[in-house]
């Protein structure tokens, strides 16, 4: 499905919808060109979820772990160079946990997603517009877009 923010509230909105849906083990795969929001909506996902540290991305962290109702995982993988070297940074452990996990660039690492997964496509239409597309597998994003489908946020 494609939705439309027309301003950084309607990201917003969103996130805090994401928040509300999302569970134990719930994977998130962030994607779109630098600048595109992919920080931002984590940090409205966050906040919603009840981490009350702000989230940053600091250049050369790949992971960064917060508390909130669960352990939320936000990684960004812009600079990761292969697949392997995420399985070093324990990876594996990470979206197999109780956890939420959130992965900006995670195109660059597909081949080791979950299948079961929540799939964001940002793009910038302008300064304050985005068009985001969001696919996905498996209970939580099907709770999803049920909710997203009832709200007319976005119309
Ligand atoms: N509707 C919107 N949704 C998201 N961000 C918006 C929106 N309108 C304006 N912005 C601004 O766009 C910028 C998005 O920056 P952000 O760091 O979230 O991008 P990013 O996709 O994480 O980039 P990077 O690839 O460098 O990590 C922020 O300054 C944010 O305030
Ligand atoms: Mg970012």
């Amino acid at each position: 499905m494609k939705i439309i923010a027309r301003n950084i509230k309607d990201t917003e909105k969103l996130g805090k919808i994401i928040a509300g849906c999302i569970d134990k083990g719930t994977v998130i795969c962030l994607d779109g060109e630098l600048g595109a929001g992919k920080t931002a909506l984590t940090r409205f996902i966050a906040r919603e979820f009840g981490v009350k540290e702000n989230i940053v991305s600091p250049t050369f962290t790949i992971i960064k772990e917060y508390e909130g109702k669960l352990p939320f995982y936000h990684m960004d993988v812009y600079r990761i160079d292969s697949e392997d070297d995420m399985y070093d940074l324990g990876y594996d452990e990470y979206i197999y946990s109780e956890g939420v996990t959130v992965i900006e660039w995670a195109d660059l690492i597909k081949g080791i997603l979950p299948e079961e997964r929540i799939d964001i496509r940002i793009k910038r239409i302008d300064d304050d517009k985005r068009e985001i597309s969001i696919e996905g597998k498996g209970l939580i994003f099907e709770k999803l877009a049920r909710e997203l489908n009832n709200e007319n946020t976005f119309d």
